[in-house]
């Protein structure tokens, strides 16, 4: 089953009445008691068919959350409960679908929420557009442009902390797909009075006070400005603040909409710029000075502040001074030059700053609109929004609120006709009889003010062009003789003499019956407001300004374009634009919010009724009502009604099949609602009373309440019975399993019986086989014995027998014996004669000896087989046993198996490990792969060592016969010295060189190398040591293959020339130093001179080239002595050389000084 969709209904769950059209009875007190229920129960939207009524909640209610976007996204107007976001949807959609351009026109009084309202219709409609990084700009720039706009236009009103002093009108542009494209704002009368004066507890526009407490210092600096209030007299200062506004932060955020709307910096710079320079203007202060003539004039009283200004805006303050001072009258080629007293040079300042500020507003809102102009030119849809001020009555009216309330009866004149042409087009749609609608129509009203001829403004505006004298009253009278029949039109003065005595009618005042109320205007100010005058003199002074921006503002003050005709009057032109718009909205399909202000005191849950009231009817909102009502009150297409009334008809619950007006048809004459209540369209149903609706919907509300009891009840009783047939299912579930569970239980116990029953017969048949092999085995055994008995019995008798016969044969050859005897000894003697017998008697002795070893032998051998016939069986039967024993544990050999396997499984992989984890083949690389299991660490370490052999081996397989003797020399030096001599390390890391004097290329030596014949092997500077003073002299050092030479190191003359034959020995310290003694053989002729005391950093080298080359060409080795204390044989004495730790004079440098006789003491520095 697909998604189940849930009907819902603004009908549903209604607090009051959601639709206003539905109100019975209609009154204004019933009105005022539904809004007022709504609004307690925070319900601040209630609709009058498709106008909605949005009542200022002032504070912020949950009600605009994304969700409640999604929520009315897409959805009918009247299905859910009354809200903005439906009609910004309905409107929308149909701009999108049917492609019907769109105007969504705010009213109400100021604060009474139409400003908040706008944007709430832009952002849903940002919200439910389409989307993508372009579109995305184009939305967030149309949203940006607001809190531009309002810094600019809005200010704090006794009645609103943000009240908007213009009135706007924004087209946004939609392409074929409904994503916006961009917009077109127009302004309405700016209420630049603002600028010099403020009533008593309001502010001057928004950007003043943002721009002194959010501009940074140097900003401010450089717009010479400081951040007090109170400096500034344009800046009413009872309420400079507002509570809750931070307008340091919305300075921020007024500089960074700017951004986004697309201002460069240097444009919002000069628009401060421009802002300053109206603030300052009204600092500007002036003195009177009489003239000779007696004509009045005025003087600037400080210059600063003017100097100031003029280099804000780049003018000459002469020309600035001079246009304060003087006024020019042109008038057909004449030019008369008169001066200012101080209340017109005043005048004449505080019309400056007016017209500067409402000249920039209105460039701000051309530049905005150059920003997000639509940059296609195809054919474009357009949605409107109108945030004019609404209706207002004040006690105090003046020519503001006549402009005001005049824009409003025209709102209101469309209003009528584009309701009443809804209504007729939907009548014909449907095909509804039309019944003729009885209403008020205004036009009359904006005829009295309109007329081109004797309308109020038409009047107003000859008053001003006229020659002559010209003043408020002059124009009331005109009003009171032109208007005074009309019907709309009071005054106290006019020829109708019903308000003669009218004393609520003041004399300076006119009163007009508005469609909404009568409202009294005072005529003062009036013509000057009309004439909206800047004299000409500061206009052409602006104009030489070398600020572009403020030169642009000025066009008019360009003297080759002076215009001799008069500018059209405040009037005229705000009735053309109105005009202008009217045509526009004309062309549209109309949306209406009226907004309500609840109370006063701008407070939250506070609902004033006699204001309300007021509201209400000057909004005409209970004429809004009768004309929606004047046919039908409530119209639905034939679907919902159906689906939403069905049940109430047998034949259409709970399905019918026909189509759905013969369903609601059926379902009207079943119910028997009188004919005259209801029309059938062609599509809807329309139903005429309110009433009507309501029974339905009560009989709808009672029928649901059986319908849920019924399906209550059928619920109940399927989810009893869906429970028993669960219970019943699980009951024999469980008893088949118990069952099962029984039956096995029974079984084991049977089976076990059987078992234990099963072993006893087993045992006991064993037993009983057992036995009778146990009675056969005795029986064998006793057969044997008595066998063996009998045998024996038969033996012994058989032996007794031979023994006997022996005993017969023993006798008879004891006397054969004896005879023979006799006969032998008869013999012997005869033999004895003969002598010679020994031999004979030796060899029967030894064939006897035979006979009795051969039968020992025998019967040993069969002792032996006997035996190891016995060994074999039992060995046999041991295996057996064991074997029998032992089959049980057969499974322990897996487990030897499986360990195996499992070590050699490790080892290979640790092979493998090992393979790809080698480290280098540096012999000095000392790194090794960590070892993975502790029972390999010997294996490991083995191989480590192995490895670094190996490595060891292909490193030395490298060397080239001349490095292998380069390192056959180190590693000779590494035996005599490592760890033996403290300066061996430091010599590790040096080649051995040899020859360091290169003796043969040098000139220098060039007679020593003549001397020298053999190939030299090394040669070096080195000190030889003075025994008589241990000072050292340089000296070269040569060896050669067969001797060594010291000669004179300047001239080269050879000093001592010692063959190696001759050389004992070498004695050094083992310390860091280079001393080292060459000992002589005594005896020879270099034994006359003595030994050697030398001393060399190259210390290491010489003593094992010396050491090597003495081994190869005399085969015999030299004594290598390292001890700190030696002798040297210097000629006849014998000196020691004592090492001792010390810090000599000269630093790091080992030192020889001879203390006695017989000792040379070498300091050498610690280490
Ligand atoms: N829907 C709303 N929810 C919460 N607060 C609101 C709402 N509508 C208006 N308000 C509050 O009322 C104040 C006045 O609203 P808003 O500025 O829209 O009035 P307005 O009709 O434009 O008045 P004006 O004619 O002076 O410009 C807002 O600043 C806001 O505090
Ligand atoms: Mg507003």
């Amino acid at each position: 089953m697909s998604k189940m969709e849930v009907k819902t209904s603004l009908l549903d769950n209604m607090i009051g009445v959601g639709d206003m059209v539905l109100l019975e009875p209609l009154a204004e007190e019933s009105f005022l008691e539904n809004l007022k229920k709504r609004f307690d129960h925070n319900e601040i939207y209630t609709y009058i068919g498709s106008v909605v009524i949005s009542v200022n909640p002032y504070r912020s209610l949950p009600i605009y959350s994304p969700e409640k976007v999604e929520e009315y996204r897409n959805r009918n107007f009247y299905e859910l409960s009354p809200h903005i976001f439906s009609l910004a949807d309905e409107a929308y959609r149909s701009l999108r679908d049917q492609d019907k351009d769109q105007c969504i026109l705010i009213t109400g009084e100021s604060g009474a929420g139409k400003t908040e309202a706008s944007k709430l219709v832009m952002s849903y409609v940002a919200a439910v557009c389409g989307k993508g990084a372009e579109v995305n700009q184009v939305k967030e720039q149309l949203l940006q442009s607001n809190p531009v706009l309002e810094a600019f236009g809005n200010a704090k009103t006794v009645r609103n902390d943000n009240s908007s002093r213009f009135g706007k009108y924004m087209d946004i542009e939609f392409d074929f797909k409904g994503d916006p494209l961009g917009g077109v704002i127009s302004n309405y009368l700016l209420e630049k009075s603002r600028v010099v004066k403020q009533p008593r507890g309001e502010r001057n526009f928004h950007v003043f006070y943002q721009l002194l407490s959010g501009a940074p210092d140097d900003m401010l600096k450089k717009l010479n400005l400081e951040r007090d209030f109170s400096k500034y007299n344009y800046l009413g200062l009872d309420s400079a603040t507002v509570n809750g506004v931070d307008d340091a932060a919305n300075f921020r955020t007024v500089r960074n909409a700017m951004q986004i709307v697309g201002f460069m910096d240097d444009e919002t710079q000069s628009v401060l710029e421009v802002v300053s320079a109206v603030l300052k203007l009204g600092n500007i202060e002036f003195k009177p000075e009489s003239r000779v003539n007696g004509l009045d004039e005025s003087r600037v009283k400080d210059k600063n502040e003017l100097k100031e200004i003029c280099e804000l805006i780049g003018i000459e303050q002469t020309v600035l001074e001079r246009a304060f001072s003087f006024r020019t009258v042109e008038a057909k080629q004449e030019k008369v030059s008169t001066t200012l007293n101080v209340a017109q040079a005043y005048y004449a300042r505080d019309a400056l700053a007016k017209n500067l500020y409402s000249r920039l507003f209105s460039w701000l809102v051309n530049r905005i609109n150059e920003s997000i102009k639509a940059q296609t030119k195809t054919r474009k849809k357009v949605m409107g929004v109108l945030d004019i001020y609404g209706f207002e009555i004040f006690e105090d009216n003046s020519f503001e609120q006549f402009i005001i309330n005049y824009c409003n009866e025209k709102l209101q004149q469309i209003f009528i006709e584009l309701t009443l042409r809804e209504e007729q087009e939907e009548y014909i749609r449907e095909g509804i009889e039309w019944t003729h609608i009885d209403y008020f129509n205004n036009a009359i009203i904006c005829d009295l003010i309109e007329n081109n001829t004797n309308g109020i403004l038409a009047m107003l505006d000859e008053e001003c062009l006229r020659p002559g004298t010209v003043s408020d009253e002059t124009f009331l009278e005109k009003l009171n003789q032109i208007c005074a029949g009309h019907e709309h039109f009071e005054s106290r003065m006019s020829k109708n003499s019903k308000f003669l005595n009218d004393h609520t009618l003041p004399h300076n005042c006119f009163r007009i019956q508005h469609y909404a109320g009568k409202v009294l205007y005072r005529v003062e100010g009036f013509v000057d407001k009309n004439n909206d005058l800047l004299y000409r003199d500061l206009s052409q002074a602006m104009w030489k300004a070398s600020h572009n921006l403020v030169k642009s503002l000025f066009p008019d003050g360009n003297p080759t374009k002076i215009n001799l005709k008069r500018p059209p009057t405040a009037g005229f032109q705000f009735k053309a634009s109105v005009a202008t718009l009217m045509k526009n909205l004309l062309t549209k399909n109309p949306n209406y919010i009226r907004c309500i202000k609840p109370n006063d005191k701008k407070a939250a849950h506070i609902f004033t009724d006699s204001l309300v009231c007021h509201q209400v009817r000057y909004l005409g909102l209970m004429e809004n009502v009768r004309v929606r009502r004047a046919g039908y009150a409530f119209r639905q297409t034939y679907e919902p009604c159906l689906e939403r009334y069905k049940m109430l008809c047998k034949q259409t619950w709970p399905h019918w099949r026909g189509p759905a007006r013969e369903g609601v048809e059926v379902l009207l004459k079943d119910l028997q609602i009188p004919r005259e209540e209801y029309s059938y369209g062609r599509s809807k149903i329309f139903i005429r009373n309110p009433r009507t609706l309501f029974h339905l919907e009560d009989q709808r509300k009672q029928r649901l309440q059986d319908l849920a009891a019924l399906i209550q009840k059928i619920y109940r009783g399927w989810k009893c019975r869906t429970r028993f047939l669960l219970m019943k299912r699980s009951q024999i579930t469980v008893a088949a399993w118990y069952r099962r569970y029984a039956q096995q239980k029974k079984y084991q116990r049977i089976k076990s019986s059987a078992i234990v029953v099963q072993s006893y017969i087993r045992g006991w048949k064993s037993r009983k086989i057992l036995r009778e092999l146990k009675y056969q085995k005795r029986c064998t055994e006793a057969v044997t014995t008595i066998a063996a008995y009998w045998h024996g019995t038969q033996a012994r008798m058989e032996l007794r027998h031979l023994k006997e016969e022996a005993r017969n044969k023993r006798a008879v050859t004891v006397i054969w014996a004896c005879w023979l005897g006799t006969k032998a000894r008869r013999e012997l003697r005869r033999l004895k004669d003969e002598a010679r017998s020994k031999r004979a008697v030796t060899v029967i002795w030894a064939s006897w000896q035979g006979t009795k070893a051969r039968r020992e032998l025998k019967r040993l051998k069969e002792e032996a087989r006997r035996k190891h016939a016995v060994a074999v069986i039992w060995a046999y039967w041991l295996g057996l046993k064991v074997r029998r024993d032992y089959r049980k544990f057969f499974r322990a050999n897996a487990g030897k198996k499986i360990y195996e396997f499992t070590i050699q499984r490790i080892m290979q992989k640790y092979f493998l490990e090992l393979k790809n984890k080698m480290p280098s083949m540096s012999p000095i690389d000392k790194t090794w792969p960590a070892r993975p299991y502790l029972f390999l660490e010997a294996t490991h370490t083995e191989l480590r060592r192995i490895f670094h052999l190996w490595r060891c081996k292909k490193y030395r397989d490298l060397f080239t016969e001349q490095k292998k003797a380069i390192y056959d020399e180190k590693l000779e030096a590494s035996e005599m010295f490592k760890d033996k001599k403290a300066l061996y390390p430091s010599s590790v890391g040096q080649p051995f060189q040899g020859d360091y004097l290169e003796i043969s290329k040098n000139p220098k030596y060039q007679k020593l190398s003549t001397l020298v014949e053999e190939k030299i092997i090394l040669a070096d500077i080195v000190n030889k040591i003075n025994r008589a003073n241990g000072k050292a002299t340089p000296r070269i050092f040569l060896l050669t293959k067969n001797s060594f030479l010291l000669a004179d190191q300047k001239s080269g003359q050879i000093k001592s020339s010692v063959p190696l034959s001759d050389l004992t020995s070498a004695s050094m310290s083992a310390q860091t130093d280079g001393f080292f003694a060459v000992r002589v053989k005594e005896g020879t002729p270099a034994a006359a001179k003595g030994d050697f005391l030398l001393s060399s950093d190259r210390l290491i080298e010489i003593v094992t080239k010396l050491y090597r080359t003495c081994l190869s060409s005399t085969k015999e080795k030299i004594n290598i002595e390292i001890s700190d204390e030696f002798l040297v044989q210097f000629k006849q004495d014998k000196v020691c050389v004592k090492f001792v730790q010390g810090s000599p004079k000269n630093g790091s440098v080992a030192a020889c000084k001879r203390k006695n006789n017989r000792l040379l003491e070498v300091a050498v520095p610690s280490p």
